[in-house]
């Protein structure tokens, strides 16, 4: 099958407007980019240890050779590298390299290396110029867009960051040939997500190319991707800076997903698997709310079983997930809130929700 023509989503935040470009082979495109619309002199590729070679070295081999100063500096892989420690770190060799204000920093590997990149390029020099290049199907559908940028603490994921907007961002369909099957998958949670919040057509769209979407076909990425994209950058466009409370709505499953993550210990779950379970029982709760009918949720069930994303809850018990939502941040004076359907396409956030009606939803999955 040929490959699809780039093609390019604009995100509109005013001044801190940027284009996603989002296609097979965009990589090559990010020298020139950076040479030509940010007349960089010097680029620094934050890469994840994993996405090193082939991907992040030729990106680097493109800007040298058009006599731009670049360095790489790798991240070993894994959640753990999104620490403030690792931030410091790589301010030290920024400044030890000899980047200046100037500098344009690329991150390139999957949300950890673009969450700690955009961080560092946040904060280095007061603030410098960014740009994205997402290499897991999570980061290209969610991470990626939006300006969300941060390192954990201990205790506290996301719990110190900035908005910091990207220049740019890069998606290129080939570097998913290389993903793990389960991180691929991971990402089709997000835009089951995002078919469910506001996109009933996304939605009926992986229900009718299952097999294609596993098979990972180009054309049906490039779909996905810049759908998902578009429907990140109008939420993004709504509520930059998760102000008017419009950019809830990204978090449809996340609430449970969160608490599945951090009952089961970082890393047993990934979080587009939480995601995915999280997105079943907040049907359920729906449905028990009496503001959905059963087969909306039975759809939703089958696509994410179609999709092979789990949707049991296997051994982890209910009291230990309630006291890890009632710690997330969206639990208002320990009243919990959830965003939930009200028909395929559409979620709104629901207040006081009984407490016996999501433990039935829990039990139930
Ligand atoms: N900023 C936001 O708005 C936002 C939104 C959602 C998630 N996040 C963050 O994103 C992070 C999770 O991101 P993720 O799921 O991409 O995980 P990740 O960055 O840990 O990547 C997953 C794994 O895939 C490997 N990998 C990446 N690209 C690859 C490729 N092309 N081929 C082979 N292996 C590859 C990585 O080395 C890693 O082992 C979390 O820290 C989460 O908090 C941020
Ligand atoms: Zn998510």
């Amino acid at each position: 099958m040929t490959s699809p023509v780039p093609i390019v989503v604009p995100v509109r935040l005013g001044p801190r407007s940027y284009e996603i470009r989002i296609g097979s082979g965009v990589l090559e495109g990010v020298a020139e980019f950076l040479q030509s619309k940010c007349a960089a002199t010097q680029v620094v590729i934050i890469a994840d240890r994993n996405v090193r070679e082939p991907y992040a070295a030729s990106v680097f081999h493109d800007i040298q050779s058009r006599g731009v100063a670049c360095e790489i500096l790798e991240v070993p892989s894994g959640e753990s590298s999104k620490s403030i420690d690792m931030a410091g770190d790589l301010w030290e060799q920024l400044c030890a390299w000899g980047a200046e204000r100037h500098v344009v920093v690329a991150g390139i590997g999957g949300g950890v290396v673009g969450d700690l990149a955009g961080f560092v390029a946040a904060s280095y020099a007061r603030g410098t110029r960014f740009v994205q290049i997402p290499t897991t199907l999570l980061a290209q559908v969610d991470s990626s867009v939006g300006g969300k940028v941060g390192v954990n603490l201990s205790t506290a994921k996301n719990m110190v960051g900035a908005f910091w907007q990207p220049a740019a961002v890069f998606i290129d369909l080939s570097v998913l040939s290389t993903l793990p099957e389960r991180e691929f998958r991971s990402g089709l949670a997000e835009i089951v997500k995002y078919g469910m919040i506001l996109d009933g057509p996304l939605f009926e769209y992986l229900e009718q190319n299952t097999a294609d979407i596993l098979a990972r076909e180009d054309a049906h990425l490039q779909h996905l991707i810049r759908r998902s994209c578009e429907l990140k950058a109008i939420v993004v466009e709504e509520d930059e800076r998760e102000e008017s409370g419009r950019r809830a709505i990204l978090n449809y499953g996340h609430t449970f997903a969160h608490a599945i993550e951090a009952v089961s210990g970082y890393g047993h779950w990934l979080h587009g698997e939480a995601v995915s379970l999280g997105m079943v029982v907040a049907a359920r709760l729906a449905e028990r709310l009496g503001r959905i009918p059963a087969d909306v949720v039975q759809r939703q069930h089958a696509l994410l079983t179609n999709l092979k994303l789990p949707v049991e809850k296997e051994d982890l018990p209910f009291d230990k997930i309630l006291a890890a939502m009632r710690r997330d941040k969206k639990a208002a004076g320990g009243q919990l809130r959830f965003i939930l359907p009200n028909r395929i396409g559409a979620v709104e956030l629901v207040d006081q929700v009984p407490i016996e009606k999501v433990r039935e939803a829990w039990e139930q999955a």
